[in-house]
């Protein structure tokens, strides 16, 4: 089975066998059926931030659990739990969430991949990261098939972390996400670039979780590439965070270096670093094939015709080229298979 419709860098890779789930019992037979069991296995959502660079030997399955639904109102706090299926569009769920008059996810307004994924690593942009509205999360064991609920705290949310990343990675299928979301508008615009856009909409005064939304898109539509057209995973690797000590040296030797403080010290945008090492823009392959998007140097793109080795050598002479002039080490963010 060719894997080219299912991840956003358009590769076209081959799974040993693919199958499809739309429900928790589903899901479990299938890992109770002997061959599943004893293959490699790869959940896949929207397969936006997967980097195929071989095929797959073992099998692929796909969440297609669907569902939205609004579990709770709370009047006291003013919120209400949304609880949606983990193979529903993320986005679906935001423009849901905004046609039911919930504000909270609108920031988050156009992301690409599924909800499912979304919690993997605590999804963020504008200001805005998951954990702000997550409530719980269900999830199915692989090993044994028992669905269990995860509270944030369990989920150990960082930037662009969780422990589904980490200690509990390929363990648990997330089948469904909870979140409670706000029944009043509650617009978060700290997002510098939020403010200016919603002027240049023409929105004056308080913006209603629909500016906010409209802002976002505007934004991303403009520096981001939209995977139907160009294959891509959105940012391919982190914004590392460095010690304090490192970088004040840094900025003494490269003044216009931008940094946002976060608890362990200066988050640095990896697009920065990127940038002044000269990567933005550049093309490769005969006929140019792959290269580094020119609106956002954080973004890597498959023109079409490279293979997935060829934008993992892409993002190791990046990482050696940042090292080499900044030392700073970058983490892919995508995950490379
Ligand atoms: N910058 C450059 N060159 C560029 C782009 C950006 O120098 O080509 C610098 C600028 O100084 C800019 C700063 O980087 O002010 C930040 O840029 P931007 O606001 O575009 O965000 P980012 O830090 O590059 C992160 C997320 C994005 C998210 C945006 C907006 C990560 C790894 N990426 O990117 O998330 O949309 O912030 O909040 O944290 C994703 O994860 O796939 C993703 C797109």
């Amino acid at each position: 089975v060719s894997l080219r419709p299912y991840n956003t860098f358009g590769l076209d890779v081959q799974a040993r066998y693919f199958a499809r789930f739309s429900s928790v019992d589903e899901l479990r037979a299938l890992l109770a059926h002997p061959a599943v069991q004893a293959a490699d296995k790869l959940i896949l959502g929207g397969g936006s931030n997967l980097l195929f660079t071989q095929d797959f030997k073992g099998v692929v399955l796909k969440n297609e659990i669907r569902g939205l639904e609004i579990l709770a109102e709370d009047e006291t706090t003013h919120t209400a739990l949304l609880r949606a299926g983990a193979g529903e569009s993320w986005h679906g769920l935001v423009e849901y969430s905004l046609d039911q008059h919930l504000s909270g996810i609108e920031n988050l307004s156009l992301i690409p991949g599924t909800v499912g994924a979304a919690p993997l690593q605590n999804i963020g942009a504008y200001g805005a990261e998951l954990r702000d509205t997550f409530e719980r999360l269900e999830a199915v064991e692989i090993s044994t098939g028992n669905l269990r609920e995860f509270s944030a705290t369990e989920c150990g949310f960082g930037y662009r972390e969780s422990v589904f990343k980490g200690p509990l990675k390929n363990q648990y299928v997330v089948t469904a996400v909870v979140l409670r979301l706000h029944r009043e508008a509650r617009p978060n615009v700290r997002y510098g670039a939020l403010e200016d856009t919603l002027k240049e909409l023409g929105v004056t005064g308080a913006p209603t979780p629909h500016d906010v939304s409209r802002a976002v898109v505007h934004i991303r539509r403009s520096k981001l590439p939209d995977p139907a057209q160009i294959g891509n995973a959105g940012s391919f690797f982190k914004n590392p965070e460095l010690p304090q000590g490192q970088y004040e040296d840094l900025k003494a030797r490269y003044p216009e270096l931008p940094g946002y403080p976060v608890p362990s010290g200066v988050k640095v945008p990896a697009a920065w670093l990127i940038e002044q090492a000269g990567w933005k823009g550049i093309r490769r392959g005969e006929g140019h094939t792959h290269g580094v998007h020119d609106k956002q140097a954080l973004v890597l793109v498959h023109l079409g015709g490279a293979n997935g080795g060829e934008l993992r050598a892409l993002a190791y002479d990046i990482i050696a080229s940042v090292r080499d002039k900044f030392g700073v080490e970058l983490q892919p963010e995508v995950n490379i298979l």
